[in-house]
């Protein structure tokens, strides 16, 4: 069979915060697993990568930290590529939606899709904030269902009764930015014609379905979808964090984040192309009708790429410029939950990837992951399972079965290859067993069903540990050295094939377990086969597997839903001792200044017991510094320091908002003293 040219993307995460184990399920080892296998097929794969970095969350961490969206980016895109790199993600490149390429490709595609005249300008009234200057997108609007009175009704749909309504029938709107009431303001916006397309989508899928078969869970979400009817969508926003809607006339729009996202996957490619040096590499991907395209992804993305990605790929096809290829598969796994519920950074549930790396090594999660992946329905991560894993199925069974090879080689036949003698029918069927599985795994693997591909190469190494027991070396080596040679040789082919085909799943230990053998792998399709030579002289061997110790996991598990400050009881009641770990002092204001480049913040130098210091405060929207000088207020005085905007604060003013959401200082009677404890 010819090689063939695959181009892979795994959905592009957002860097608002660090990616958690859950997204390692859906979105991202699936697809790594899918990559490396099919280089060692010999296949043509190029992986891409990389961090969404534009909408309004990212905005609205900045904006409650102070610091321009560019410091969360940088920040979260760091720990994301490194903790992708902890856990052997094989990337081609691992890019970022900020570059300048990548708004220009975005660019590109709305202009394109401008001159074609199918995108059409509507006016249209927003829920605008007026506390935090901006127009609110539909999630951070709450308010009560006009069907059903429920009152955490969306500003657009209900979750409780699935009723949709227009913005002005939600009763009591309320802004979850500011908590105040927002007003319909109107503005306008640039639509894509979706609509226009569900024909076509349909016949896509379901083509692409009769050839390649995609997963019931994607095409379910998509007749879902598609039943509903298929809406214009609106592709611009009223935002200045994001990329420029290129025309004079849209002015502080941005191109909304879904509709510029999916492209990053071309701009990445075409980065890739230009830092190898061969800049037009990536229309020999996107632009080449052989390659086959597959999009991985989480369930809550699939609309975007089964959809609206395809619908704009369809869009610009139309024109007369290149054509683009169209996914030929977006095998989206459902969600991975932690210990029974949902993963929550409030809630401290669950556990983030550096985090998990720093103490574990990447290979036990990546099994552990792969053995338990949500392809069909949602599936959880548990404590005492990755534990178990660890310790029974790759350390006592994978590892066991090599290291007690290893061993026995060694120790009876100088560390060589032995022989063959005669070959037994119990050592046939393993050998064939063997070939069979490696050609099963693989299958498996090209089918997405990566989850069940990994438990039969684990029962590779399951039968490989019985046909050890079974032949009883350490009785024929004094009885029947020739078959005890053969048994040995017979398992240490068995040991190369387990190499291979755990490679995707575990590429750390996989090498450790080539370099014992003293060579390297082959193509997958011979991987089943007898690769060892009588002879061939073995290296040394090493740890592949620690087991883990309960105190460790039960520590995991323990700390599992505290909160890594003060701990609070059930009742949501601290101590007077909690209470006394704040120190509240009296502090007076000696000299303020606006902190440059940000709207917020003010430069504080206070005086209080133990002499001077500076606060960064986030009052610079309420409060100018003529107003505050010679206040006294209180402070925080025993909080660590931080630096926000490169400025150091050590501490904090107490303030509380007013009924119109102006921030109100609190201020302290002028008898009392500075440095007086608050109590
Ligand atoms: N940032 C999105 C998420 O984390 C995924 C975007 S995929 C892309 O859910 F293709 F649009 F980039
Ligand atoms: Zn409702």
């Amino acid at each position: 069979m010819g090689k063939e040219k695959i181009l892979v993307t795994s959905a592009l995460p957002y860097v608002n915060g660090p990616i958690h184990l859950g997204h390692l399920s859906g979105a991202y080892l699936p697809a790594d697993i899918y990559v490396r296998y099919n280089r060692l097929k010999g296949n043509d794969v190029l992986y891409i990568c990389g961090s969404d970095e534009h909408g309004v969350p990212i905005t609205i961490s900045a904006d409650k930290e102070g610091v321009t969206p560019q410091v969360i980016i940088d920040r979260f895109h760091k720990i994301n590529k490194d903790a992708f790199e902890k856990f052997e993600m094989s990337f081609d490149i691992y890019s970022r939606t900020s570059l300048p390429g990548h708004h220009k490709t975005a660019q590109e595609f709305f202009l394109e899709f401008y001159n074609q005249g199918i995108l059409k300008e509507k006016k249209t009234k927003q829920f605008y904030d007026k506390k935090a200057k901006m127009f609110l997108p539909d999630r951070y609007v709450e308010g009560t269902c006009p069907n059903c009175g429920n009152e955490e009704a969306r500003s657009d749909e209900c979750e409780n009764c699935g009723a949709l309504y227009k913005p002005n029938e939600l009763k009591n709107p309320k802004s979850k930015i500011s908590g105040g009431s927002p007003t319909l303001k109107e503005t306008s916006h640039w639509y894509f014609p979706l609509a226009k397309f569900q024909t076509r989508l349909e016949e896509y899928i379901n083509e692409m379905n009769e050839k390649y078969g995609w997963k019931e869970n994607v095409l379910q979400y998509c007749r879902g979808w598609f039943k509903n009817g298929l809406q214009e969508r609106a592709v611009t926003r009223d935002l200045d964090w994001g990329v420029k809607v290129p025309l004079d006339s849209s002015k502080g729009k941005v191109l909304y984040v879904w509709f510029e996202a999916v492209l990053g996957y071309i701009s990445a490619t075409k980065e890739y192309s230009k830092n190898i040096g061969k800049e037009n590499l990536w229309k020999d991907y996107w632009q080449n009708k052989k390659t086959k395209y597959v999009a991985f992804i989480g369930k809550d993305n699939v609309v975007f790429h089964c959809i609206v990605f395809p619908a704009m790929l369809m869009a610009w096809n139309d024109g007369e410029k290149d054509k683009y290829i169209l996914p030929q598969n977006v095998p989206a796994n459902e969600f991975l939950n932690f210990e029974g519920k949902k993963f929550s950074k409030s809630r401290n549930w669950g556990i983030d990837v550096h985090e998990f790396l720093d103490i574990f090594p990447a290979d036990p999660l990546r099994y552990t992951l792969a053995s338990n992946l949500p392809e069909t329905r949602d599936t959880d991560f548990y404590w005492k399972e990755f534990q178990a894993r660890n310790n029974n199925e790759l350390a006592d069974t994978l590892g066991n079965f090599i290291n007690r090879t290893f061993t026995f080689v060694k120790k009876h036949f100088d560390g060589k290859v032995p022989g063959k003698k005669k070959l037994d029918k119990i050592d046939n069927d393993l050998l064939e067993l063997a070939k069979v599985s490696s050609k099963k795994v693989g299958e498996l693997f090209e089918k997405y069903k990566i989850k069940e591909g990994v438990f039969e190469a684990m029962q590779l190494a399951r039968d490989a540990n019985k046909y050890f027991n079974d032949s009883e070396p350490w009785a024929t080596v004094n009885n029947d050295k020739d078959k005890c040679g053969t048994t040995l040789y017979v398992c240490l082919q068995v040991i190369y094939t387990l190499a291979e085909i755990f490679y995707p799943v575990i590429p750390n230990s996989s090498e450790k377990i080539f370099e014992m053998l003293n060579t390297e792998s082959t193509e997958w399709d011979k991987c089943g086969e007898e690769n060892l030579s009588p002879g061939h002289t073995l290296n040394k061997t090493e740890i592949l597997f620690k087991k883990i110790e309960d105190d460790v996991i039960e520590k995991q598990i323990e700390n599992l839903g505290k909160s890594n400050s003060t701990v609070v009881n059930e009742n949501g009641l601290v101590t007077i001792d909690d209470f006394f770990k704040v120190e509240l002092k009296v502090a007076k204001i000696l000299a303020a200044e606006k902190v440059e480049k940000s709207q917020k913040l003010m430069k504080l130098k206070v005086e209080t017991s133990n002499g001077e210091r500076q606060i960064i405060a986030g009052i610079a929207k309420d409060y100018s510094p003529e107003d505050i000088l010679n206040k006294k207020i209180v402070i925080v005085a025993n909080l660590k320091p931080v630096k926000l905007m490169g400025q150091v604060s050590e501490g904090m003013l107490l303030a509380a908002e007013n009924e119109d959401g102006k921030l109100k200082i609190i201020e302290v009677d002028d008898s009392v003293k500075i440095g007086t404890r608050v109590k």
